[in-house]
């Protein structure tokens, strides 16, 4: 049977807008109404595995308001079990102001209230028998590194896959990749973390080396309607770079498609799939997600996702 899939990490409510383009410096722009749903990158990569029949347990924090409710009888109505989700006294639940365009681009700013309470003692206070059970954690960047690295090591001593979406990005510590199995990011990440133009194209083999100095061999670069770019240097030669084609969608709201692609592929990581073969499904899932409002709520069922799978297609590969 698949293992479990621990999350650890954020839980934040998202509070939207959609506005014909965002405001600048100093501007004032008039959006439509304000829109309240479930978010937070951790908890959006363990909604989007739950969602398509994974199991799923969220590891993080939430504050004692009346946001805590909202997000964490959500997670457990997408089917995350949140038994290791703590509750802070005199807290606030994190939260995220969010402003979407016409493109579905958006420019986010984050509360991170109780998310930055989660402390690495919770995560070693999570029962061994959890991580017995598991096979994959994922992680992000929206609790404190302390607590990121606590997770990432318990994973490794359980023999249990680290993936990391180093998101937002920050100076990572040599310790916590070389902690990391896969590291699943954007172009600008990627940019940012070996020091590359985030405007010109990928040069694979390049990537593969600066990423091999980092302690990283295996690495899946999200490219929003470009697709994803697969970098395995345990892979035979000749299949260590691979492309692997976007789906053609209408973009209404981007917000979470990332952490949407990222639970997807642990999902399948977690049921046996190849490298490949997950990173489809992340492109498929992530695809879908841009076509609603929010992040979670907008993620696919299994059942779903095999409607939209049949009449997707896709674009050229980068
Ligand atoms: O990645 C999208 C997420 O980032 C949003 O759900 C928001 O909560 C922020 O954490
Ligand atoms: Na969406």
């Amino acid at each position: 049977a698949p293992g479990t899939i621990i999350v650890v990490g954020s839980l934040n409510l998202d509070l939207s807008v959609q506005t014909p383009r965002l405001p600048g410096p100093g501007e004032t722009v008039t959006g439509n109404e304000l829109r309240f749903s479930p978010g937070g990158k951790s908890s959006n990569q363990a909604a989007a595995a739950a969602l398509l029949g994974g199991t799923v347990s969220l590891v993080g924090a939430v504050g004692d308001d009346e946001f805590a409710d909202r997000v964490l009888s959500s997670a457990n109505a997408f089917g995350v079990d949140t038994t290791q989700v703590e509750r802070i006294a005199a807290c606030a639940t994190g939260a995220a102001l969010i402003a979407v365009d016409a493109e579905g681009e958006n420019n986010i700013i984050i509360a991170p209230g109780a998310n930055a309470q989660l402390a690495a003692t919770h995560v070693d206070a999570v029962p061994d028998a959890l991580w017995d059970a598991a096979s994959v954690l994922t992680l992000a960047l929206e609790v404190s590194p302390e607590t990121v690295l606590a997770a990432a090591r318990r994973a490794r001593a359980h023999d249990v896959q680290v993936v990391l979406n180093p998101s937002p990005l920050r100076e990572l510590e040599p310790e916590l990749l070389e902690l990391t199995d896969l590291l699943v990011l954007n172009e600008h990440e990627l940019a940012g973390l070996i020091g590359i133009d985030p405007e010109a194209p990928i040069a694979g083999a390049h990537a593969l080396e600066a990423l091999g100095a980092l302690g990283i061999s295996r690495c899946v670069i999200t490219l929003g309607r470009a697709g994803a770019l697969v970098l395995d240097a345990t892979a035979t030669a000749g299949e260590q770079v691979m492309p692997i084609p976007a789906y053609v969608v209408d973009a209404v709201d981007t917000t979470g498609c990332g952490d949407a692609f990222t639970g997807a592929l642990a999902h399948a990581l977690a049921g046996g799939a190849t490298l490949i073969e997950a990173t489809r499904l992340g492109a498929l899932v992530g695809a879908f997600a841009a076509r609603g409002a929010g992040a979670q709520v907008s993620y696919p069922t299994a059942a779903a996702l095999e409607a939209f799978g049949a009449e997707a297609h896709t674009a050229r590969a980068a």
